[in-house]
């Protein structure tokens, strides 16, 4: 088989078989296909496309490049849920330890990655001490102990995806539906969840901007797992505005611990009920949806999601005294204050300006490495559809740097939308896709 011959067939539009596909795979991972022929070819799918077959071909072929972990040892079905991005997605925070109070194990392989804030490993790191850093015999063994683990991605998870991702960024072929799809699932499913929920983000926030392209990498990916044997779902949640109020590490996991305490933001706390209970249904945990919401929400009103977030801390080497008492967090030098001119109510707060005011502040990464600062970022003291006052605070900019934090400001004021007029609120969940299809809400 020749390189040349599969760019030729996808450039005409032709169907690439498993066998190419591999040949590609195993060829380009190896360093044996260079990447000019590499680039050539994802820019021949980025325009041709691929087919559901090929896509779950190429998906296969780079879960195969790596480790594949096997979490048959771990007693029950394991679940995952894999957030394709937002700005203050903090969901994993709350929602892993929620189901793992309930009894169900969440073994989570978790990113640093590149974004507007740090990953979950990331945000989790502002908690002194606290380390993904594991082997995989230790990871096994706190979730079969208490239930819940999170690691950071081994170096050898999909390798393949990691050095085609790279190629992508500075190709101009980030942004194809089979490409996403495939890379997103070969990760899943070589972190070896038997369950695996996708919250896939639409709005200006997130990387489908609208509810056709969600829906479609959606289906796209349950088609994906669902082939490979994996129970899978998608459930497709609002970006338009950022998620909860606190946007930056240390202060997403402060709104974290103040949710497990059920006082924080309701659209965060909805959201993680939402999933949690599709989640617990998907793995036969409860018989109806009402009882699968009652677990979680007990969880929740009695203390036990927090404990066990406070056990999880600890088991990962965590300072407990900033989990119990938040305010011990990293904190940022300066707060500059966004203020009301009149009277009027939040339209819109454009989530995208927002990721980008984190981004001037320091609290994400533009490139691979690069530092995050974990104290610094923006608190949304009001969101779409509450009045404001004269004079009164509409959001916070923390930071470290008084000429970044002024950037950040001007550009946090340019997000907002405000009307004299009453505003609705944004719909939180868009639709749900399952093996049996897709319900639109
Ligand atoms: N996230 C991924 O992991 N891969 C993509 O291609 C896009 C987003």
């Amino acid at each position: 088989m020749r390189m040349i011959e599969i760019i030729l067939k996808k450039r005409n539009g032709g169907e690439l078989s498993q066998e190419e596909i591999n040949f590609f795979v195993k060829g380009y991972t190896s360093g044996e296909i260079p990447d000019y022929q590499a680039s050539a070819l994802l820019m021949s799918i980025y325009f041709q496309k691929m087919t559901d077959l090929e896509t779950v071909y190429l998906t296969e072929a780079m879960m195969n490049s790596g480790d594949v972990i096997d979490l048959s040892t771990i007693k029950g079905i394991v679940a995952d849920k894999h957030s394709t991005g937002g700005v203050g997605d903090k969901t994993t925070l709350v929602l892993a330890p929620m189901l793992a109070s309930c009894g169900i194990p969440v073994a989570k392989m978790s990113g640093r990655g590149l974004g507007h804030t740090g990953g979950t490993i990331d945000k989790l790191e502002s908690i002194k001490g606290f380390s993904a850093d594991m082997k995989e015999e230790q990871f096994i063994k706190n979730v079969n102990e208490i239930k819940i683990a999170i690691a950071g991605q081994t170096g050898n998870l999909a390798p393949a995806d990691k050095k085609m991702y790279a190629l992508r960024d500075v190709t101009g072929t980030v942004d194809n539906i089979s490409l996403i799809a495939g890379s997103i699932m070969s990760k899943k499913l070589a972190a070896g969840s038997q369950a695996i929920l996708l919250d896939v983000k639409v709005g200006s926030g997130a990387f489908m901007k609208t509810e056709e392209d969600a829906f479609s990498l959606a289906r796209l990916m349950v088609k994906i797992g669902t082939e490979m044997g994996r129970n899978t779902e998608a459930i497709i949640t609002d970006m338009e505005q950022p998620l909860g109020r606190a946007v930056g590490n240390a202060l997403e996991v402060k709104e974290a611990i103040l949710t497990l305490n059920g006082k924080g933001p309701d659209d965060l706390y909805q959201l993680c009920i939402t999933l949690g209970s599709e989640l617990i249904m998907m793995t036969g945990n409860a018989e109806t949806r009402q009882d699968a919401i009652d677990m979680l929400q007990n969880s929740v009103n009695d203390g036990r999601a927090f404990k066990k977030f406070a056990q999880f801390i600890q088991t990962q080497g965590g300072d407990i005294n900033m989990v119990m008492d938040p305010e011990l967090l990293p904190k940022a030098a300066y707060v500059l204050e966004l203020k009301s001119a009149g009277t009027k109510y939040v339209k819109s707060i454009d989530a995208l300006g927002i990721g980008n005011c984190a981004l001037i502040l320091g609290a994400g990464r533009e490139k691979k490495d690069a530092a995050v600062d974990l104290s610094v970022g923006i608190y949304l003291n009001k969101k779409v559809g509450e009045k404001v006052f004269p004079d009164e605070i509409i959001a916070t900019i923390h930071t470290n740097d008084l000429a970044k934090g002024e950037e950040a400001l001007k550009k946090l004021s340019d997000s907002y939308c405000f009307s004299d007029e009453e505003v609705t609120k944004n719909r939180l969940i868009h639709g749900l896709v399952t093996k049996d299809g897709v319900k639109v809400y």
